[in-house]
């Protein structure tokens, strides 16, 4: 025969299971073995109590939410393995916990498993203490992983439509950056011209000034028409194409670069397809592309001890013309590396870079139907591979 508080707890347990498996919310409990000395620096606390917290007890409805089909699958489970510190919503929370004297109310924590993925749960917990020692920890959750996902959705969207408000905002900027260069570079045309001018009325001007003359407005026709095909970006206007001969476009860019490559002590190689590397495309955009995927190779490098080497490659892979240009630095550190070509992404310190030149690079790419590709080399350092429709050598001009 049973006693009188055998019996009265046998009905309390019975009550409690049917409590258990009636909840709506999962009910947990982990057990602290050996139990945690609360008078220890907090850092250790917290320590201890992820490694040292086994799950004894849940419910079928935290089972299922974890993707299981019981409570008693998740039991033996270490809560360092239920919750990382990864996520920094988890390290809020137990540090919340632990400060409050281990209560929490409707706490986040993030977990994650193999068949469900991540799921969101706010939980309430109170943790039990005999003799200044947590020995366990009681709680309750309830999942709101729908609401959470729904939020990031938003968050997202949210994101995209503030890109597309900034690029539309960039073209706009664009056109009246144009504009407004217009007339200074036109000023700088006329002066040049009449220098030329008084030279061939007889004043005597040295060759040297008269070839840096040519090289300014050379330049001016160069920054006129990068403006005019960046409008031209913003509102997919196809570029006018000529043949070219890549080679001739890596050779004059990497000429136009030198100064800033011996400034950063960055070697650079030309390794350049002998049969040539004829494509229908436009000059200065293909130059645009060169200058964008070198100039980047060059702030990746910047940090970087040790030899700093470049190297462009040119090369044909059936109806394919390559573009290669790759570098010894740190690699891409974009996840998923594709990330970097959208615009505005940018990994470069405060305002120093506005994320658009691999961006622009891909639009140019489109327009002359091409492809462009990253990667992170196996000896390290990025790749970028950009793939032109070939064009036959019979109908290429010096562009
Ligand atoms: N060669 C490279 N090595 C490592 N990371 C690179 C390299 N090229 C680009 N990236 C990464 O891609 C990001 C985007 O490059 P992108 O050229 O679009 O913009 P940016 O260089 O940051 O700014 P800007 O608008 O001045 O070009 C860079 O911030 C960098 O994180
Ligand atoms: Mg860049």
């Amino acid at each position: 025969m049973l006693d009188a508080e055998s019996i009265a707890f046998l009905r309390i347990k019975k009550h409690f299971e049917a409590f258990m498996q009636t909840s709506m919310e999962a009910i947990f409990c982990y057990e602290v073995d050996p139990p945690i000395p609360l008078d220890q620096p907090e850092a250790d606390v917290i320590d201890q109590f992820m490694e040292r917290s086994v799950m004894v007890l849940a419910n079928d409805v935290y089972g299922k939410l974890a993707g299981f089909e019981r409570g008693s699958d998740l039991l033996g489970l270490p809560l360092n393995r239920m919750i990382s510190f990864s996520d920094p919503d988890n390290y809020e929370s137990v540090l919340d916990l632990v400060r409050n004297g281990f209560r929490a109310r409707d706490r986040l924590t993030v977990e994650e498993y193999p068949n469900v993925g991540k799921i969101y749960l706010l939980n309430n917990a109170y943790g039990v203490i005999e003799d200044d020692c947590l020995v366990g920890i009681w709680g309750t959750a309830r999942d709101i992983t729908a609401q959470k996902k729904a939020e990031q959705t938003a968050d997202e969207q949210r994101e995209v439509i503030n890109r597309m408000n900034r690029i539309d905002s960039l073209g706009e900027m664009a056109g009246s950056i144009a504009h407004e260069l217009n007339q200074p570079l036109t000023g700088i045309i006329c002066n040049s011209h009449a220098v030329k001018l008084m030279g061939e009325k007889g004043i005597v001007i040295p060759d040297e000034v008269l070839e840096i003359i040519d090289d300014i407005i050379a330049d001016v026709k160069r920054a006129d028409q990068i403006i005019a095909n960046l409008g031209a970006l913003f509102t997919a206007t196809p570029p006018d194409t000529m043949p070219l001969d890549l080679n001739m476009i890596v050779k004059e860019t990497l000429a136009l670069m030198n100064s800033q490559l011996i400034t950063h002590r960055i070697t650079a190689d030309a390794a350049l397809c002998e049969r040539g590397a004829f494509i229908l495309g436009n000059k200065i955009q293909c130059q645009q592309i060169l200058i964008n995927l070198i100039t980047n190779a060059v702030h990746a490098l910047e940090d970087q001890s040790g030899e700093k080497h470049l190297t462009v490659r040119t090369g044909r892979e059936n109806n394919r013309v390559l573009l290669q240009v790759e570098d010894n630095g740190p690699g891409f550190s974009q996840s998923p590396i594709e990330q970097a070509l959208e615009p505005l992404v940018t990994s470069r310190p405060d305002g120093s870079g506005m994320g658009m030149g691999l961006s622009i690079c891909r639009n140019i790419v489109a327009a002359h139907r091409g492809l462009i590709s990253l990667h992170n080399r196996d000896a390290g350092g990025a790749r970028v591979t950009v793939k032109f429709l070939a064009e036959k050598p019979t109908s290429y001009k010096n562009g």
